[in-house]
């Protein structure tokens, strides 16, 4: 996990995978100052990026196969069914990822290219290093004329650094992780990415939709648990990063749809009035009995309202696909 702003100055090389280091242009807090600025002080939240070590990128996979999470499903049959017309008709000479994971429904982009021989570069940008380092082995096996570069860097910052290529480039920002981002942080976002985005170049985005409450109550609580595992773990990372002393046992998993702000709101919530000590920083941690720390937010959106987010960055929205369901979306935008 890049857990630190203090990122290496050179590639990161983990066997033979090698990851670009992509510094922020501007200062991005670290663990220690989210910690301080918002887990600290109530109410209480956690960026949801610290989700993402080794285990939380698996269990954040393990999740995208549960029989509630409809998201990954969904957006894996709108590319197998589209790719080929989205890669025809942006010829990308690079394909840039952010938030990229696994790369696994970025696949359905590369079985396109190979359709109709289309080669490029392929640069997967995340803030997880082993996700990428995974990936990226295994990418460059099953698609041996993929040419890979994975970016290792936190995206809030990075977008100003990301390594300058030749030819078009389609970006992409799929499994609706521009949810777990507060709204005027999403449109702060897109707005930044257009701007690094030259002319001609594509965007490609998937949005998670409104629907109704028990589909989505389902998703962010599988009845396996993986989605309380996933939340749980966040404070393994506290534990370990930071030498906090987190009782896990003695918080539990909550996701609700707050139907005012369509969105799901995930907590953690102390079972009992507690101290916890955050060693590194040397502070302690008051909770409360039944107090909770906001952990991630998950944004759902209208179509009207993708449309006015990407239009009012700049964007034209050349295509936009959609199940029968009208559960997800995804939206071909360009510069
Ligand atoms: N795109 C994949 C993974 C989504 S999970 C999919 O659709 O299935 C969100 C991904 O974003 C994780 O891989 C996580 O490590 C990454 N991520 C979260 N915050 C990030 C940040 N600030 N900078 C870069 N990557 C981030
Ligand atoms: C990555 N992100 C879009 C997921 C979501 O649906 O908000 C993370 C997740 N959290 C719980 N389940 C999945």
């Amino acid at each position: 996990m890049q857990i630190s702003t203090k990122y290496a100055e050179s590639n990161v090389n983990i066997g033979e995978t090698s990851c670009i280091p992509v510094m922020p242009t501007r200062i991005v807090p670290d663990m220690q100052d989210d910690v301080c600025e918002s887990l600290l002080n109530r109410p209480r939240s956690l960026s949801p990026k610290y989700f993402y070590d080794e285990r939380g990128s698996e269990l954040f996979d393990q999740i995208c196969s549960t029989p509630e999470y409809y998201p990954t499903r969904t957006e894996n049959t709108l590319l197998t069914e589209y790719a080929v017309e989205i890669i025809d008709k942006t010829r990308p000479e690079q394909i840039l990822e952010l938030g990229s994971g696994y790369s696994v429904k970025t696949r359905r982009l590369f079985d396109a290219c190979q359709h109709i021989s289309h080669s490029c570069t392929y640069a997967p940008f995340d803030v997880c290093e082993e996700a990428l380092v995974e990936s990226a082995q295994k990418l460059s096996k099953e698609y041996q004329w993929l040419d890979l570069k994975p970016l290792l860097g936190d995206y809030h910052g990075g977008l100003g650094n990301l390594p300058a290529t030749q030819g078009s480039h389609l970006y992409l920002f799929l499994g609706s992780t521009i949810g777990n981002f507060e709204q005027h942080e999403a449109l702060a976002f897109i707005n930044e990415l257009y701007d690094v985005m030259r002319e001609g170049d594509h965007f490609l985005i998937g949005i998670d939709r409104v629907k109704k409450n028990d589909v989505l109550h389902a998703a962010y609580n599988d009845a396996q648990g993986i989605t309380a595992e996933f939340n749980l773990n966040v404070l393994h990372v506290l534990n370990r990063e930071l030498n906090a002393n987190f009782d896990i046992n003695a918080f539990t998993h909550s996701a609700t749809f707050n139907t005012e702000k369509e969105r799901i709101e995930m907590r953690l919530t102390s079972i009992r009035k507690q101290e916890v000590k955050i060693n590194d920083l040397e502070k302690t941690i008051h909770f409360d009995k039944d107090e909770s720390i906001l952990t991630e937010i998950s944004q759902k959106y209208t179509y009207s309202g993708i449309e006015e987010m990407l239009t009012d960055a700049g964007f034209s929205i050349t295509d936009h696909y959609e199940d029968d369901n009208q559960y997800f979306s995804l939206v071909l935008a360009s510069k």
